[in-house]
């Protein structure tokens, strides 16, 4: 028997990085999925074999010998079979439709969707409590982790984030979302550290950013309710200002979103910046003209995915 688990990729569209201080982040599921099928095999190891590689552990190796890449998905197998009292070893194998290292949440969605598969093997986890698990493999690689990607590749749909917890946004958007890809793949870690020097550095600044970041998402709340593409576009415009003065975007970011400015509804960087992706807000009347403007790039139009983390056993 076999225990399948897949989980979708998101884009922050409100609130990354102030997200590490305590703000509020807006985030939304999308239609790209990574896939995890994980099964008991009669050995004293953990075999990974994913599309970045393959890895075969002893059940007992310190988690942090492990290559970086394969760590949060060794870290949940041990921790379930510590935890089952299981004398077996375990096989698993990953699948992503999610580019690496572009802001998609590939690691995170990873963890999810590991966590659901290697867990649904012994037991039934609620989402919350697979997102749990997956948040503690996902913090043996990256510590500072808000935990804000996790919920969204877990939950589904547009969720409103907070270190306190994660609530469902239950919204029906008029809205598209373009993602353009700047093919620069970045460190989030890295990313987050700079972002720790310019606070330190410049504290009274990095204050008021954030408390203009945390004005600027209650009114996106209340543009979310009222369904108001336009206005949701202009402040991801007036997000993407934010980021540039953290020091987040860089020069084609910047040109990426340039380019969309008269034509979409607004655009911004997505995820840690440093490169990675840009997401462009549209509606059918300016997906075409959007599109062009960006043709240089890799880009595609996202559809909301509403389910999160689905599990399965199978024979
Ligand atoms: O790893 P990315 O590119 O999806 O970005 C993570 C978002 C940050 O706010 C920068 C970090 C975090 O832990 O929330």
């Amino acid at each position: 028997m076999k225990s399948v688990a897949s989980a979708p990729a998101k884009v922050i569209l409100f609130g990354e990085h102030f997200i590490v201080y305590g703000g509020k982040a807006i985030l939304c599921a999308i239609d790209k999925r990574i896939t995890v099928e994980s099964e008991i095999v009669n050995s004293d190891t953990i075999q990974i074999d994913s599309d970045l590689g393959s890895i075969t552990v002893s059940k007992s190796e310190p988690v942090d010998k492990v290559d970086a890449k394969f760590r949060s998905v060794i870290f949940i197998a041990q921790k379930m079979l510590k935890q089952f009292n299981s004398k077996s070893g375990l096989k698993i194998s990953i699948r992503s439709e999610i580019p690496a290292g572009v802001g998609l949440g590939s690691s995170s969605a990873c963890c999810v969707a590991s966590a659901g598969s290697i867990a649904g093997l012994f037991t039934r986890y609620s989402k919350q409590e697979i997102l749990n698990l997956a948040l503690e493999g996902e913090r043996t690689v990256f510590e500072r982790a808000s935990g804000a990607d996790t919920a969204s590749c877990t939950f589904g749909g547009i969720v409103e984030y907070t270190k306190q917890g994660t609530k469902n946004l239950d919204l029906s958007p008029k809205f598209q979302l373009i993602i353009a890809n700047s093919k620069i793949v970045h460190s989030t870690s890295d990313v987050v550290a700079r972002v720790k020097q310019f606070k330190e550095s410049k504290s009274d600044e990095f204050a008021i950013l954030c408390d203009n970041e945390s004005a600027l998402i209650e009114e996106v709340l209340d543009a979310l309710e009222k369904n108001n593409s336009k206005e949701i576009g202009e402040k991801m415009t007036v997000n993407q200002a934010h980021l540039q003065k953290i020091g987040v975007s860089n020069k084609t970011l910047d040109l990426m979103v340039q380019s969309v400015k008269d034509v979409s509804y607004g655009a911004k960087l997505t995820g840690a910046g440093d490169g990675g992706c840009i997401i462009a807000l549209v509606d059918e009347s300016n997906l075409k003209g959007t599109l062009n403007a960006l043709s240089e790039h890799e880009c595609f139009v996202t559809k909301i995915d509403t389910v999160g983390v689905e599990q399965k056993l199978v024979n």
